[in-house]
């Protein structure tokens, strides 16, 4: 299964409110659930496709290795741990959720280990987040090209990332665009406002509409379920060149997952 470009992020969404949440948006129609080993929401991602009825093969489902798991031997056991949690028998798409910081395991140990849990059933497709552009070329040398299927990142309206965006593109890696709605906040952008007003769509719809223009995947997240079917309907917005063009004048630069060990950024 290709990468269904509108997904739902679970960051946040733990327990039962979490799991009905995921469950509401299966409802409203996503295919795409994103989770990760250090959100803690594995489990409420495999009991909200069980309560859906969904055909397993129909909800493609990603998960994130985490930063402390990418020692050797450590890879496999760990997505072996996230498929008991989620009762899954495979994920669609396992990431490397951060680079090792500096004096951990190369990439080359752990993604050897990626590779090995695709050949072993365990993720149908591999790929990797947070990576920069040094970081995808060592990667694409390691594992060949055409195999990294997504490097998911940082990416709105006020965070663009288009040096890091566009060489993903150039070499044929999915950019799937983490907090798109910079966690909310895009909402009270006046140009987004304005351009929203005009299509009778809100300010987030707006957003998600310009991220998917570019080709990008995007993964927002919500608890509330009128939400949630708010920003499955981006996909439905069409915005013109000139739109589009005046949302990429928009960009703050300012990013605001950076972790004092994360990589040196582009
Ligand atoms: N790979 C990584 O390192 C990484 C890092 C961060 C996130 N992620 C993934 O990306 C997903 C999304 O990122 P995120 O959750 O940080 O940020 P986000 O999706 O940009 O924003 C989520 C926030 O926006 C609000 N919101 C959602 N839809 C809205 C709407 N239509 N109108 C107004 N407010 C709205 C939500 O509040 P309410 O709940 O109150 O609606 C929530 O507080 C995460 O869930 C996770 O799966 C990955």
């Amino acid at each position: 299964m290709d990468l269904p470009r509108l997904g739902f992020g679970t960051y946040g969404r733990t327990g039962p409110e979490g799991r009905d949440a995921i469950l509401a948006a299966l409802e409203i129609g996503y295919r795409h659930l994103d989770t990760a080993q250090t959100y803690d929401t594995e489990r409420e991602v495999g009991e909200a496709v069980r309560l859906s009825g969904l055909p397993r093969d129909e909800v493609f489902v990603t998960t994130k290795v985490s930063e402390g798991n990418l020692g050797e031997g450590q890879v496999i056991p760990s997505l072996e741990r996230s498929l008991e949690a989620s009762g899954l028998d495979h994920v669609d798409l396992a990431l490397i959720h951060w680079p090792a910081r500096k004096g951990g395991p190369a990439p080359e140990v752990y993604l050897r280990q990626l590779s090995e849990a695709k050949a072993r059933g365990l993720a149908r497709q591999i790929g990797v987040s947070n990576f920069t552009i040094a970081l995808i070329e060592e990667a694409r040398s390691i594992l060949g090209d055409g195999v990294i299927l997504t490097n998911q990142v940082e990416l709105n309206p006020w965070f663009r990332n288009r040096k890091l965006a566009d060489h993903c593109m150039s070499r044929g890696i999915v950019v799937t665009c983490y907090e798109p709605l910079a966690r909310g906040k895009v909402g009270a952008d006046p140009v987004l406002q304005r351009i929203a007003a005009r299509h009778r769509a809100t300010p987030e719809q707006v957003a998600l509409a310009w991220e998917l223009a570019q080709g990008y995947a995007v993964i927002p997240t919500s608890r509330n379920p009128d939400r949630i079917a708010q920003n499955f309907a981006a996909q439905d917005l069409a915005l013109s060149s000139d739109e589009l063009a005046e949302i990429d004048t928009l960009d703050r630069g300012i990013r605001s997952i950076d972790p004092d060990w994360g990589p040196v950024w582009d």
